[in-house]
């Protein structure tokens, strides 16, 4: 009872301090500074304020270049390709130590300020450090918070987070969407140099549902010596060429017209062997924005070629299907996209043995 206890106190604790963040934030800046020349100074010593002091802070300065030949793009685009050549960033947080013998990692990329889902995780499909006696670690993900003033308080929140749990890692960059492609080659260092016994990985999103018990199934058979990268691959795909949504790549950036063959970045497996290769290729490919598609000329590089397994559904599930069947969720590896009520809810579903879903695999 005591350490149920325990966790909603970590939880009331977790969900004040966020109040309090909201407060400090109350007043946001609607206008976002456009990317001046003023940008093009060495960055200053304040930005760094917060991050320990113990660690060396590597400068890196934007590409004025690369500025004056952006100027007609998003800024977005424009600060990638500014500080593309920015590839090395210090650790701000640990996460504990890799055991041996580690079955499997799942490594979930996370926003700082993005704690309730984090929370949801580790009661839910994140909570079991051993499943069938392999064993599994939980890793987040994470970058640093863009605004400067209530960055602070995050900061020590993510602090006492880590303290609790050591399962946060944070490294020194913004983190947004077109900085998840650092986050990707972080992780692959950090896995090749702090935890390369591990067998497999599991990348994902903080708003996917993954049946943990499903994938140390799937993976039990399978040899982490064996080059492989199983998701919900997509075959070409095409750049998107309109400057309003989201994932738009101008043809200065990406001239072709389809991305190689990759899996959803909402969440795939690999083998330890494809995860330390990556590294290598990775270290040698110049950033792309978009983290799966990167991934994906990786593989393209290493002549691995990612497979498509009907169980990893990391757009959503398509009508007519119920997405709130259990059944389905048993036979299914990962979901995208659940807020964490609907984690609660789906895994006390999943993990009650005495329902039946005997056909649940012929959903799919
Ligand atoms: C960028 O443009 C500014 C203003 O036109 C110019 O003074 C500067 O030399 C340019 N820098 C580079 C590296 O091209
Ligand atoms: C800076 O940008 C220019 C033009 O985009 C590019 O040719 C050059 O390689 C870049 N320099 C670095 C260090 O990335
Ligand atoms: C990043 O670090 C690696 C090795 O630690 C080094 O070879 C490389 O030059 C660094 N890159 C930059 C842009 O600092
Ligand atoms: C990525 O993070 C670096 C370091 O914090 C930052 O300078 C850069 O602007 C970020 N990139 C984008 C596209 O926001």
């Amino acid at each position: 009872m005591l350490p149920r206890f325990q966790s909603i106190l970590l939880y009331a604790f977790s969900l004040s301090a966020l109040g309090i963040f909201i407060f400090l934030q109350r007043d946001p800046k609607i206008t976002e500074n456009p990317v001046t020349l003023k940008k093009l100074e060495p960055p200053k010593k304040e930005l760094f304020v917060w991050a320990p002091s113990s660690k060396t802070v590597i400068p890196c300065y934007p590409n004025a270049s690369a500025a004056n030949a952006s100027v007609s793009l998003p800024e977005a685009h424009r600060l990638f390709l500014m500080y593309k050549h920015c590839r090395n960033f210090s650790t701000l947080l640990h996460p504990s130590k890799c055991e041996e013998e580690t079955f499997l990692i799942l490594a979930i990329k996370s926003l700082p300020i993005n704690i309730d889902r984090r929370i949801a995780i580790r009661n839910t499909w994140g909570k079991h450090q051993e499943f069938q006696n392999r064993k599994i670690k939980l890793l987040f993900l994470l970058g640093k918070t863009e605004a400067t003033s209530p960055a602070k308080s995050l900061h020590q929140l993510l602090s006492y987070e880590n303290g609790e749990y050591k399962d946060l890692i944070q490294w020194d960059f913004v983190d947004n969407f077109f900085n998840l492609t650092l986050k990707e080659i972080h992780f692959l260092r950090w896995f090749s140099k702090d935890c390369s016994h591990a067998k497999f990985v599991l990348k994902g999103d903080d708003d996917v549902f993954i049946n943990t018990y499903n994938i140390v199934e799937f993976l039990d058979g399978l040899n982490p010596e064996d080059d492989f990268l199983v998701g919900d691959v997509i075959r070409n795909a095409n750049p998107i060429r309109n400057t309003n949504v989201k994932y738009f790549i101008p043809h200065s950036m990406y001239s072709a017209n389809n991305y190689p063959l990759y899996a959803g970045g909402g969440g795939y497996v690999m083998s330890r062997r494809t995860t330390q290769r990556l590294l290598t290729t990775a270290e040698a490919t110049e950033l792309f924005p978009i983290d799966d598609v990167f991934v994906g000329m990786c593989l393209k590089k290493l002549n691995v070629t990612p497979e498509f397994h009907a169980g990893f559904k990391t757009f959503g599930i398509q009508s007519p299907v119920n997405p709130f069947d259990p059944c389905l969720y048993k036979g299914l590896m990962i979901v995208h996209k659940l807020n964490p009520t609907e984690m609660w809810i789906m895994w006390s579903l999943v993990k009650d043995k005495s329902m039946r879903c005997a056909h649940s695999k012929n959903t799919l």
